[in-house]
């Protein structure tokens, strides 16, 4: 059976984006019209996914919330005449099983995913960042040719990975690919290196499928900076132990945003604003007009 669980950590504190996150999750902050953690989960069931475990925390509820159904405000649009925003509420009937479970205290994604094991088991799993959006119109199939990249060639661990200009990638994992193929074998992995020590440009992009080998690599890692548990800190102890590691190149199409930071925050909504079939002409118009005094 193909690979149908994804793990998504939402429970980090989003210190980054404050005040904005200081009460509401960042995974929840609007991309033009829909909240972050919901191209996510369109991404995942688009890529054959059918069950979803949330790993959330304190104030994170909303996120529940959102992917439930919500008779009461169903019922309301249709008692107002207000039936033509019921499609915005299509979402709701996805067809994907949720749970969540609570990370207590927030030391690090590799923590986080560790919280999945009770639920995930011995079976191989996707691993999906909540604060990451890939692709503008949610048609990313990159995590699809990462689980077929797995279950032809069962490594321990395949990284979605995407090419930074190279004086970007000191903010990054950056791996060593072995070939310039767009399914790949890394042969080693560095955490935010300087420019000199960066072995490509290429850096992890925010999906990941993962062997149950994942957990003991966690538990035996040991707690990074800030004493969180860093998961690259994991992958690299699986690679030294001799595991196969495989990367698969995003596309173009498919570019990261990553919404951890006001700017790449700022930049994600301009896009998605622009991409909106509705509104995106107008908008367009609008920034000509302020920046080009285009009539
Ligand atoms: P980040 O690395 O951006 O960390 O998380 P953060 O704590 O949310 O943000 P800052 O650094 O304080 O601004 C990447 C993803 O991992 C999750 C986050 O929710 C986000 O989706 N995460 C991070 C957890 O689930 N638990 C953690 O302990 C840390």
């Amino acid at each position: 059976m193909s690979i149908d669980i994804a793990v998504v950590p939402v429970a980090g504190l989003g210190t980054r984006l404050l005040p904005a996150t200081k009460s509401q999750p960042k995974e929840m902050l609007p991309v033009a019209k829909k909240p972050v953690v919901q191209y996510v989960v369109e991404e995942l069931e688009g890529n054959g996914i059918k069950q979803i475990l949330l790993v959330t925390g304190r104030s994170k509820t909303s996120i529940e919330n959102h992917f439930d159904f919500d008779h009461e405000l169903t019922r309301h649009l249709r008692e107002t005449g207000k039936e033509e925003l019921l499609p915005e509420l299509e979402y709701e009937r996805m067809r994907l099983q949720f749970f969540f479970t609570r990370q207590r205290k927030q030391k690090g994604l590799g923590d986080a995913i560790m919280c999945g094991q009770h639920y995930t088991q011995d079976q191989p799993f996707v691993v999906a960042l909540g604060d990451s959006i890939l692709g503008l119109n949610g048609s990313a199939r990159v995590v699809q040719k990462m689980i077929e990249a797995y279950e032809t060639q069962r490594p321990a661990c395949v990284i979605a990975t995407e090419e930074v200009p190279i004086e970007s990638v000191s903010s990054y994992g950056v791996v060593a690919p072995a070939s310039d193929d767009e399914v790949y074998s890394i042969v080693d992995l560095v955490e935010k290196p300087s420019v000199e020590e960066a072995p490509s440009n290429q850096v992890i992009a925010a999906r990941y499928v993962f062997s149950p080998a994942i957990y003991q690599a966690l538990a035996e890692t040991k707690p990074g900076k800030q004493h969180e548990i860093q998961l690259t800190d994991a992958i690299k102890l699986l690679l030294d132990s001799g595991e196969k590691i495989m990367g698969v190149r995003v596309s173009p199409a498919e570019k990261r945003y990553d919404i951890g930071s006001f700017q790449s925050y700022f930049e994600a909504f301009v896009d998605f604003a622009l991409a909106d079939k509705e509104l995106g002409s107008e908008f367009e118009e609008y920034l000509r007009r302020k920046f080009c005094g285009d009539h």
